[in-house]
Formats: C-alpha cells, structure tokens, sequence
C-alpha cells in the first residue's frame, strides 16, 4: 500500500481567503492541531509578506516536531534568505518556491520568456538548496501551461536539487481526467521525476478540486495539498478532510494511506472554523452540521435497524459526537418514538400514535422542533393517559 503526504497549507493559501487575519498565537495554535490530525508538512506562511507572517512561521518552526514545517518565497533571492531565517529551526529545514509557468502568467505578469523563466527558476533552486536540505517548486497555474515546457523547467529544475515538484490548478481550470492525464504524462516524460515527490495543489473555481486530487493520486501522485475546510483564494484549496476521508473509506480503491488521525477531523475543523471566522456550510461533507443528520422517515427507520443502510463514514471515526435523527415533518413514527424512549416516555400504543398526529401537524408549521416542543407533545399525552 503506498503512502500519500498531506501538506496542509491552512496557515498560507487558506489565510489568502478574503477576510482572514489569524494572529501569530491563533497560527501557532492551529499548527499545534494540524501537527496532531497528522499532516506530514505544514506550510505556516509566506515569510517574506510580512513581519507578522515571518514571526508566526519561525514561532510554528520551534514549536511542531512532527511535521516538516515549511514557508513560500517567489523566486528571489530576499524571499529565499528571509525564509530560511524564520525555517531554519527545523530538523530538515524546508522551503517552498515557485515561479509561473503558463503563458499568460509568463507575458503579462512576469513579462519574462520561457527562457528567462527556466534560468530564473534553476537558479532559485540552486540557491534554495544551499540553506534548506528539502526544497519544494511549483510551477504557479501548471495547468494552463505548454506540457512540454513544463516537462523542460520540471527536469531542469530536478537536476538543480528540487526534492518535491508541485503542479498547481492555480485557478481552478483542470477536469478530473485532464489534470490525471497532466500527472501520467509527466511520470512518463521527466527523468529522474520518480526520485521526487509529485505533489497535488488544486483549486475550488468548479467544485472539482478533491476530484482533481483524488484523480492525480491515481497517476501517481505522493503528496497531496489543500487546506482545512477548503478554505483558500476565491472559491478556497481542496478540503483536505474530504481528501483523507475519501482514501479511508475507499482504501479498497486507492489502496493508500495518509497517515491522518482521522479522530480528530471534527476538532481540526472546528477549530479553524473558530479562529478564521468562516462558517462551514451544513451540508458540507464530513464536518458540516448535517454530514450525520437524518431527517426522512425512511431513513431514520433504515438508521435504527443498522446504520450502515444510510451512512458510510461513522460519526466516531472523524471524532463527531454521534449521529442525529433530526425530527422534522419528514420523519416517521419509529425514529419519533425512539426518541420519546430516550427523553424518558413510556406511553401505550394509542397514546404514542395520537402524540405523533401531533408532532407532525406541529411540523407542517415549525421549520426546526426542539426538545421543549417534544416535551410538550409527549407531556399532554401522558396526562391524558
Ligand atoms: O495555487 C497556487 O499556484 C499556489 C502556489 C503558490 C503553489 O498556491
Ligand atoms: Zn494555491
């Protein structure tokens, strides 16, 4: 069974979020859990942005030991030096660098030719492995670029001393198959390519970034980035929940495994919500308010005789609580009375079906009922008794 990385970058592309702004104590604290869910790198910031960004990532760098903890710096060589002042704490120091490699990223933003880009991106990894044993490159939006330029720059820049090559879908572009295909073609062009990691960064602009990396973990990807919650730039980073949910559940498929402790998914989640403010959708898999919910009396009937008839993921398996029989005016009798059973109710038969043409005539009028409304319904009955 081969291994996947997790390399979470909650802490430097989920942080690029519009309206985001952790303090260095909230980093240093959400590092702390990230370094416990079990992520393999984390990627604590940009430390040339800011004085405050430098000091959260030299903070994160003394303080986790059992993830790699690294930083971004653009290919320049302030960036790379700044870096390793706040990265260098670390056992094997780490550093993540990029330069874009599509053409209009090249024209426009960079005003560079591709040439001048291969020059520019060997010798930032040149002189990236001069201070750091472990150097990352991306290739910012891969997946608008010439494929062969990027198999030239990705060879160029392996023979350089890159250790880890990233392929991002900066902006959200690639398909499934497309970004799998962009994954097999490089692991059959690039020499030496399977010497390095081969690393997943995808976008959320189509919905399809977990697609996307569950896709390229199936061309031979070894490393998977993303954030917590999905939060990230615009429409955010692959939720990496999702991600190593998905390879649990479906080991059987993927045949990997990432070494998450997935108990403390919930925690991680909640946490980051907390901190950054960024509410998590109730429908969100895995960690939304609803991931456990059942509210349809065919449901909530199939959940009591065996869970398994409506829920593949347990709730303990990602540290929720439990699972929920929300009552609604979709629910039927038996998830009603079972409920009943655990507020402590024990009625006869007649009693429990007249309580329950009340409960549904109460549900037809009240979006949400609450124990207090159960309460009352199940109460009258028993005083009718
Ligand atoms: O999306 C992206 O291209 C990035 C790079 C800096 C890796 O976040
Ligand atoms: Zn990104």
């Amino acid at each position: 069974m081969g291994k996947i990385d997790i390399f979470d970058t909650t802490l430097r592309d989920g942080e690029q979020s519009a309206g985001i702004n952790l303090n260095t104590a909230e980093k240093v604290e959400i590092a702390r859990q990230l370094e416990r869910f079990g992520v393999a790198v984390i990627e604590a910031g940009f430390p040339a942005s800011s004085h405050g960004d430098f000091e959260a990532v030299k903070q994160i760098a003394q303080t986790v030991k059992n993830s790699t903890v690294t930083g971004l710096a653009r290919a320049v060589q302030s960036d790379i030096l700044t870096s390793f002042e706040a990265l260098k704490y670390g056992e094997q120091p780490h550093l993540h660098t990029f330069i874009a490699t599509s053409p209009i990223h090249m024209e426009y933003k960079l005003k560079k030719t591709p040439d001048q880009v291969v020059e520019i991106a060997v010798e930032s990894v040149k002189l990236a492995k001069k201070y750091f044993p472990l150097v990352q490159w991306s290739a910012e939006d891969a997946t608008r670029s010439n494929k062969e330029f990027l198999a030239r720059i990705i060879t160029e820049v392996i023979k350089a001393g890159a250790t880890t090559i990233n392929i991002p879908d900066t902006v959200g572009y690639a398909t499934p198959s497309e970004y799998g295909a962009l994954f097999h073609y490089l692991r059959e062009t690039v020499p030496g390519i399977e010497k390095v990691k081969l690393s997943a960064h995808c976008h959320d602009d189509l919905g399809l970034a977990v697609a996307n990396s569950l896709a390229a973990i199936e061309n031979g990807a070894t490393q998977i980035e993303g954030t917590i919650n999905g939060i990230g730039e615009r429409a955010g980073n692959a939720a990496l929940e999702e991600i190593a949910v998905a390879l649990k559940i479906r080991g059987d498929y993927y045949q990997t495994e990432s070494g998450i402790v997935l108990k403390e998914t919930k925690r991680t989640s909640q946490l980051v919500s907390q901190l950054t403010g960024v509410i998590i959708q109730p429908n969100k898999a895995v960690v939304g308010k609803n991931a456990f919910a059942h509210e349809s009396g065919i449901h909530q009937d199939g959940m009591l005789k065996n869970p398994e008839t409506y829920e593949i993921i347990t709730p303990a398996m990602i540290g929720e609580v439990s699972t929920e029989l929300v009552l609604g005016k979709h629910s039927g009798r038996h998830a009603f009375i079972s409920r009943a059973k655990q507020m402590g109710f024990e009625l006869t038969n007649e009693n429990y079906a007249k309580a329950f043409v009340a409960f549904k005539d109460l549900a037809d009028r009240k979006k949400e009922i609450t124990e207090e409304d159960l309460f009352v319904l199940l109460t009258d009955q028993q005083v009718q008794a």
